[in-house]
């Protein structure tokens, strides 16, 4: 199949071990040439916005009338998975490539940098213009559907996510000769927040909250760390609990991203061509961030197709996996769905 070999080709750029295509990275820019590329083969006009988003439009024969995209991000974290993101934009090519030109224009997206803090997609509500309808398929990057036994899903929400840092000062000092008494030691202050942050995520419902990034100055084994600087990140499927964690944990975010509801319509197309390919249709929320939550919050009427992860759901590691039925099947619901919401064929 097509879109595997072309999900290896994305996955073999950089050094590798995972996926390294940091957004803003050249292996970032390496997918969006090699996507490109794609795009104009397949005949579509391609541009890359001034945010770096790159599109690839199919005309419609009304072309007054609001397009219909497709998509999600090239980008990746470090030692990343083979399919987030890359997934959702192929697919979308495949679908396109497969519907054909449409009363509504169609368009697959690769928005820039959704890993770091959705910078591209931000930039697009910003600026725009943006389309009336988005779809994007991603892999679940969770347990839900492989525990079930099902390759797809609905997805009904996104979950809101808080991001930010948080800077802990201590005084430096001599680790042999400062006595522990009136010691300032910014690393274990910063391990006390830590725990904090574990503890208001546990005592708030459906809460989580993660510490990923962590930078000690000056950094040597024999110097009392001056200062610690620790990334925050913290979601909850409502605005309510997520502006509670938030106090809980004592930060200012820096990147906010609200909880977002998916269209209902587009569920309910979604839902009907599942069940019209004989497919189980169950619902269910997203733990993960993705642009779809920003154009949503933005207006834009959106739905997310989740395919199956196996391996337990891994994500953001090399071992994320995904059936080749399973994407098979994505393509399938995807290209039904975009039939009708872009209209008839011309
Ligand atoms: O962090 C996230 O939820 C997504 O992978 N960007
Ligand atoms: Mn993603
Ligand atoms: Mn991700």
């Amino acid at each position: 199949m097509r879109i595997l070999e072309r999900i290896e080709q994305i996955y073999a750029i950089g050094a590798g071990p995972g996926a390294s295509r940091v957004g803003g990275s050249q292996g970032e820019q390496d997918a969006h040439d090699l996507v490109a590329g794609w795009l104009r083969e397949a005949g579509l006009s391609v541009e890359s916005d001034p945010s770096g988003n790159l599109l690839g439009r199919l005309p419609g024969e009304d072309t007054d009338a609001a397009e219909v995209w497709v998509g999600s991000h090239l980008d990746s974290v470090p030692n990343g998975g083979r399919f987030d993101g890359v997934l959702g934009v192929l697919a979308g090519l495949e679908a396109i490539e497969r519907v054909g030109r449409r009363r509504r224009t169609l368009a697959v997206v690769a928005f820039r940098d959704e890993e770091r803090g959705f910078t591209g997609s931000l930039a697009r509500v910003e600026h725009g213009p943006l389309p009336e309808l988005y779809v994007e398929a991603h892999i679940e990057q969770g347990p839900v559907l492989e525990r079930a036994s099902v390759p797809l899903g609905v997805v009904t929400g996104i979950v809101g996510v808080a991001r930010g840092e948080v800077v802990v000062h201590g005084a430096a000092g001599h680790a042999g000769t400062t006595p522990m008494a009136g010691r300032r030691d910014a690393l274990c202050d910063a391990a006390e927040l830590i725990l904090r942050v574990r503890d208001a995520a546990a005592a708030t419902p459906e809460g989580v909250a993660t510490v990923g990034q962590l930078d000690v100055v000056p950094g040597a084994a024999n110097v009392i760390p001056e200062r610690a600087t620790l990334s925050v990140d913290a979601r909850a499927p409502d605005r309510q609990r997520l502006g509670a964690l938030v106090a809980a944990i004592g930060f200012e975010p820096s990147l906010l991203a609200e909880p977002a509801r998916m269209d209902e319509h587009v569920q309910t197309v979604l839902r009907e061509e599942l069940e019209r390919l004989g497919l189980p249709a169950p619902e269910l929320v997203s733990g993960a961030g993705h642009d779809a939550g920003v154009l949503a919050s933005a207006g834009v009427r959106c739905g997310m197709l989740f395919v199956r992860s196996g391996a337990g759901g891994v994500s953001h590691s090399p071992d994320e996996w995904s059936d080749p039925a399973d994407i098979a099947l994505c393509v399938d619901v995807l290209a039904a769905t975009l039939e009708r919401l872009a209209g008839a064929r011309v």
